[in-house]
């Protein structure tokens, strides 16, 4: 099983150990023509906990591409997952038409690896999912093309996925009983959510970033101290070195469900050019200790209002250090349980595609395959 471990190399790269392989002939290679004609039922499409209810799931919304199969909602077979970092670093952030031209030349290798990996024929899956929004429109596309074009060569459902459910589902992959009602933040580069999960598929959205998203306030702020991107992991490791209560940057919005941190961020910036010469390492820690202070108490106000015994992190901002660490933190105090994924299925990846993929799929079954995609969907 590999997790993230394809973050640093380049389409060449992983179109070399693909075909190496010859895991690219498994995707290209037609199955034998299905007999039967569609059930109309969807529960034909998805047998009840079975050994070998495999979904292949794709991921391309924003700057990764990913693929991996799951087996059962929880078991992850194959996890790859191949970022583009180092492409968009040098302008700062995500350039849509770098990151969609950039998932062309990828998907077919990663998802070769990722069967590969998991030992599994195209044929022999239950379902191809791929994440058809929230995300990059041409980005998206790419994914969800990928993923209809291989349910249709092997006769197999295809299952549109939602970006922000499947960071909640990022928690089954590591702990197949968790039981709703859940409290569960999903904080990323693009969003900034607090979600109540009722049950599975059954979402209340309780508070969300009335402006910039978490991650996006990590990037400003990096790029402002010079450190580069992303931002999050760059103030993560800085922070250590900092103290948290140096700088009494503002928390947003108190007592209230939303979140915002555009304030904190010019809060931030003007520090910044007030003190030229001032340590780095106390505002990326004070920085960092308001957002988190923020986030935690969002998330532990919508499990009060909700009764919810158990808080779930997602999004990347979910591997920051110390918002782990005050979630467990508070979890302890409070009575409850905190379940933080690990830090690559936090982040984007396929798995959780295909965990998501497999709740739809027997909730709503298949997706049409002349459903587009959904840049701006929402939970
Ligand atoms: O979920 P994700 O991988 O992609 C989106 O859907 O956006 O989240 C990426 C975001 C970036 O803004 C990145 O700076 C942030 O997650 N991030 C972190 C950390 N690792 C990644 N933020 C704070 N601390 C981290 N350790
Ligand atoms: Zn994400």
């Amino acid at each position: 099983m590999t997790r993230g471990a394809r973050s640093d190399e380049g389409a060449e790269g992983a179109r070399q150990r693909a075909s190496a392989r010859g895991a690219a002939d498994r995707v290209a290679v037609p199955p034998e023509p299905h007999e039967t004609e569609p059930a109309e039922s969807t529960m034909r499409w998805f047998p009840p906990r079975s050994e070998g209810a495999n979904v292949l799931g794709i991921e391309t919304s924003c700057d990764e591409t990913a693929a991996a199969v799951v087996g059962n909602g929880t078991d992850v077979l194959s996890s790859v997952v191949s970022s583009q970092v180092d492409l968009h670093a040098r302008f700062g952030g995500v350039v849509p038409e770098i990151a969609s031209r950039a998932h062309v030349d990828l998907i077919g290798p990663v998802v070769a690896d990722a069967l590969g990996e998991a030992g599994v024929e195209l044929p022999e899956l239950t379902a191809v999912a791929a994440c058809h929004g929230p995300g990059l429109a041409g980005a998206l596309l790419v994914g969800v093309s990928a993923a209809k074009a291989l349910a249709l060569v092997a006769d197999l459902p295809y299952v549109g996925v939602n970006h922000l459910e499947a960071h909640c589902y990022a928690a089954w992959l590591e702990e197949p009983d968790l039981t709703p009602p859940l409290a569960v933040l999903v904080a990323s580069g693009g969003h900034t959510l607090v979600v109540v999960m009722e049950d599975h598929g059954k979402y209340r959205v309780v508070g969300q970033t009335v402006d910039d998203a978490a991650g996006e306030a990590f990037d400003k702020v990096a790029r402002h101290l010079g450190l580069g991107y992303p931002g999050g992991p760059l103030i993560d490791a800085l922070a250590r070195d900092g103290e948290p209560d140096a700088i009494a940057f503002p928390r947003a919005m108190p007592g209230e469900p939303d979140f915002s941190f555009s304030g904190l961020k010019t809060a931030v910036v003007q520090h910044i050019r007030k003190h030229p010469d001032g340590n780095v390492a106390d505002v990326a820690a004070s920085f960092q200790a308001a957002v988190v202070d923020q986030l935690v108490d969002k998330l532990v106000r919508a499990a009060d209002e909700a009764g919810a015994s158990t808080l779930v992190l997602g999004g990347g901002v979910a591997a920051n250090s110390r918002l782990r660490a005050r979630v467990e933190e508070v979890a302890a105090a409070t009575g409850r349980r905190a379940f933080l994924p690990p830090r690559d299925l936090c982040t984007d990846n396929a798995a959780m595609i295909a965990a998501a993929a497999w709740w739809r799929l027997q909730a709503d079954g298949p997706t049409p395959l002349d459903a587009g995609v959904a840049p701006s969907l929402s939970l």
